[in-house]
């Protein structure tokens, strides 16, 4: 009988946190994976035979991608030629560095790597494979091309696109920090906006955002650029460009300056759309005071950064998704962004992507 060849998943991470997505996918998938190649940023496992793994639905909280591996390639032909091995022909290109920096891409990098998909992309389509950029819909299958260090193969796989995943390459949202923002906690809203959907320049036209653990203000004035009224509560002092932000509009920002335990519901507007919070507290102690407000002011989306300090925070995590589900009709997912060091952000709104 002709052996059927084994079959790899991967998924990429944070550097660092290899571990911690390994203890998800054996929670997930117990003794059917074994993991098999380890870069940072980067992990496969072997799946057992006859084993079908469910691959579509919430990934791992901390993937930003996950697919089935089909090989490595030492130049661009042989990606061409592993790329024929996908059991599905895939539409779509994914290109990305397997180690995304946390502060994000300049736009200088930003451009290399767009040079470098055309590249890749260019090879292809001369050997048949028409693939494009374009964001992928549900149901799209997408070749994943990631680029190592100086030297190092392309690692080559591909996944299915469908709601849960983020559209844009390797997870990363196209958000450059700015050298003067009041914070780098802006690449993290930026992130997590477009990892919600909100990416847009005017998503939060209208709207207005709660923000507890506010101070300086990079989250909040990334929320206040796109179009929200902000209020922000934080005993710390407030970067003087988000309390003097006007665009002419709505969006203006209010600073409590006293702890999220002291705010009371009677000072809040009636209509809050959007909680935010990235107060450094244990996540226990974050969630009492967002249950708190939340069970009040029943925002429809939540934009929640939790740290995650320690392994025992780490095991907590899906208890932490089951109390963020318990305040909201919403649909909760949680994931760990680019930007995000020892944290997750979970994420809920009503009408995802
Ligand atoms: C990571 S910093 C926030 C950065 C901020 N989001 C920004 O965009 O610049 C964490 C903040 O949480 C605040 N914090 C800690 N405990 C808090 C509490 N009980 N209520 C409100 N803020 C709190 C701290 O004062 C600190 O400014």
């Amino acid at each position: 009988m002709p052996s059927v060849p084994p079959i790899f998943r991967f998924a990429t991470c944070n550097p660092g946190w290899e571990s911690g997505l390994k203890a998800e996918m054996r929670a997930r998938h117990g003794e059917a994976v074994t993991p098999a190649f380890l870069r940072p940023g980067l992990v496969t496992w072997k799946v057992r035979e006859g084993e079908k793994l469910e691959l579509g639905g919430p990934l791992p909280v901390f993937a930003h991608v996950s697919g089935t591996s089909l090989g490595m390639a030492k130049t661009l032909e042989e990606v061409s030629e592993i790329a024929g091995r996908c059991e599905a022909t895939p539409d779509r290109i994914h290109v990305f560095p397997r180690v995304l920096p946390e502060n994000g891409f300049t736009a200088e990098e930003w451009e290399s790597l767009d040079a470098r998909s055309g590249e890749i992309a260019a090879v292809l389509r001369e050997s048949g494979l028409n693939v494009d950029f374009s964001p992928p819909r549900h149901g799209d299958p997408v070749l994943d091309v990631i680029l190592g260090e100086e030297g190092e193969a392309l690692f080559v796989g591909w996944h299915r696109h469908d709601r849960f995943r983020f559209p844009s390459p390797g997870g990363m949202p196209r958000a450059i920090l700015p050298d003067d923002a009041p914070s780098r906690a802006w690449l993290k809203m930026e992130q997590g906006l477009h990892y919600a959907g909100l990416g847009d320049p005017g998503s939060l036209a209208g709207k207005t955002a709660l923000e507890l653990g506010c101070a300086p203000g990079g989250g909040s004035f990334s929320l206040l650029t796109h179009g929200a009224k902000v209020l922000g509560v934080d005993t710390g002092e407030m970067d003087g460009r988000v309390l003097a932000f006007d665009d002419g509009k709505d969006a203006a920002f209010s600073h409590f300056a006293i702890s999220a335990g002291e705010l009371r519901i009677e000072d809040l507007p009636r209509r809050i759309d959007l909680l935010a919070s990235d107060m450094n507290l244990a996540p226990p102690v974050a969630l009492r005071y967002i249950e708190r407000l939340q069970r009040r002011v029943r925002a429809r989306t939540l934009l929640l950064t939790l740290k995650i300090n320690d392994a025992k925070m780490q095991a907590q995590i899906p208890d932490f998704l089951e109390r963020v589900r318990k305040l909201t009709p919403g649909e909760v997912i949680a994931t760990q962004l680019p930007s995000n060091r020892k944290e997750i952000t979970i994420v809920s709104l009503p009408e995802r992507r």
